[in-house]
């Protein structure tokens, strides 16, 4: 029997990988010129972290953490990074350092759902957790980053989605409010938002249930019930939004599916139809209260994850990375040797170099470069060997020329910095 891998969780083969690094450093570069600095948790936690801190009535927490038991000990696969760098924070004071900290991840999240187009079981996210700033001006600058990194990324259809949930007490009358709305309609919703509505009607307002959806049409806004407080935050996240020029909507129906948000919450969704009803490239919000829950000080913070997949998938094809591997064609057991040498001199210099160890016809040597996609070619046999030379094949411009045995890496190093030009007659 052929052994595959497991449901939802996908294989990144090598011709796959140069999108994943490139999108990966387009990231971090943008997010470390913000001054966040990265940091590494484990996969693993405990499963306490996240039923305390993303709430027990939400999906992920229900039905889609991997769980495994050990020692006696309930351990989760990490959902999502925010409980686990929080969770770090905390339990390496970090809070004493500094005042302010930027913290980023990259790294890969797990959750048992349906696995389809742009969902999946293990999942990438990079993410940002900002703490110490009560906002709204860093709020806006989050969404703003945000805006910048997918335009960087040539991803121009997208809707920036802004809500606030306000504090405590705008939550409380919201909550009574919702309630109060749905009560008589309750006959109307879905099995699961009839429950909801006893322990947590605002994950109704995240239903796509056709029934659910119809009985909300109307619901009361929360941004009329936010408190004076809540509402001059709000109101400063919008001002902050519109001197930036960063384009976003207020969706007030917008709510997230987790239980730990406050104040400004935010999605951007693919508008260009790629990811079909995964669109959401990302989403994040302020957390004031996380961090007191699970044991550190009153800090505010803000945060925001995007799944790199769904980026790929929104991404348009990539222009193919120039190419620029040096392939080392010796002929003959004399010269094999002195490509090796040959190889490890351009490596020195910083190219990338392939070294045919096999020997063989020179057509089929060039037939592998150009496999590999080799820019370059250097071509060795017992004659350049006698006169200290190599050939120097530009594959790409289909050129060559002979080069001093010395000056090899620095000729390739210039070649490598041009486009190339086909000569003329060539094919
Ligand atoms: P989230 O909305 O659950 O938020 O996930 C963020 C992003 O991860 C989604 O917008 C989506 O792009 C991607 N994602 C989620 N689930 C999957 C999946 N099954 N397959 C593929 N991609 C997926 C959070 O995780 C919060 N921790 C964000 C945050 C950070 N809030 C504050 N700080």
């Amino acid at each position: 029997m052929t052994l595959r891998a497991v449901k939802g969780m996908n294989d990144i083969l090598p011709d796959e990988v140069g999108r994943w690094q490139h999108l990966e450093s387009v990231l971090r570069r943008r997010i470390e010129l913000h001054g966040y600095a990265e940091i590494r948790t484990p996969v693993l936690e405990s499963t306490e972290l996240f039923v305390r801190s993303l709430g027990e009535t939400t999906e992920v927490v229900e039905k889609q953490m991997f769980i495994l038991e050990r020692s006696g000990e309930s351990l989760a696969l990490r959902p999502e990074g925010t409980a686990p760098v929080v969770r770090a924070f905390v339990s390496h004071s970090l809070h004493a350092k500094a005042p302010i900290h930027k913290l980023y991840y990259l790294g890969p999240m797990f959750r048992a759902e349906q696995p389809q187009r742009g969902r999946y079981r293990q999942f990438h996210q990079a993410g940002c957790e900002l703490v110490g700033d009560p906002g709204p001006g860093c709020d806006a600058e989050m969404i703003d980053m945000l805006v910048g990194m997918l335009r960087e990324l040539g991803i121009e259809n997208f809707k920036v989605l802004v809500n606030s949930l306000g504090g405590a007490g705008t939550r409380a009358r919201f909550r009574d409010a919702l309630a109060a709305h749905l009560a008589p309609r309750k006959a109307e919703l879905s099995e699961h938002s009839q429950k909801r509505l006893l322990d947590n009607p605002l994950r109704i307002l995240d239903s796509k249930d056709p029934r659910d959806q119809k009985a909300i049409a109307d619901a009361p806004s929360i941004l009329d019930l936010l408190e004076p407080d809540d509402l001059a935050h709000w109101d400063g996240l919008r001002r902050a939004l519109d001197a930036l020029g960063t384009p976003y909507e207020v969706d007030a129906k917008l709510v997230r599916g987790l239980d730990y948000y406050t104040r400004t919450l935010f999605e951007i969704q693919g508008a260009g139809g790629e990811l079909g009803t995964q669109n959401a490239l990302l989403g994040g919000g302020r957390y004031d209260g996380m961090i007191q829950d699970l044991g550190g000080p009153s800090m505010p913070a803000i945060g925001f994850a995007m799944g790199l997949e769904r980026i790929l998938l929104a991404m348009h094809e990539q222009r193919p990375a120039a190419r620029s591997t040096c392939f080392v064609a010796p002929i003959g057991e004399r010269a094999s040797y002195e490509a090796l040498r040959v190889g490890r001199e351009l490596r020195e210099h910083g190219i990338v170099a392939e070294v045919d160890t096999r020997g063989g016809k020179l057509k089929n040597l060039i037939r592998r470069a150009d496999s590999l996609g080799a820019r370059l070619c250097v071509v060795i046999g017992d004659t350049e060997l006698d006169r200290g030379i190599v050939l120097l094949k530009d594959l790409m411009a289909h050129s060559q020329e002979e080069v001093a045995r010395g000056d090899i890496a620095g000729r390739a190093l210039a070649l490598l910095q041009t486009t190339p030009v086909k000569a003329e007659g060539s094919a």
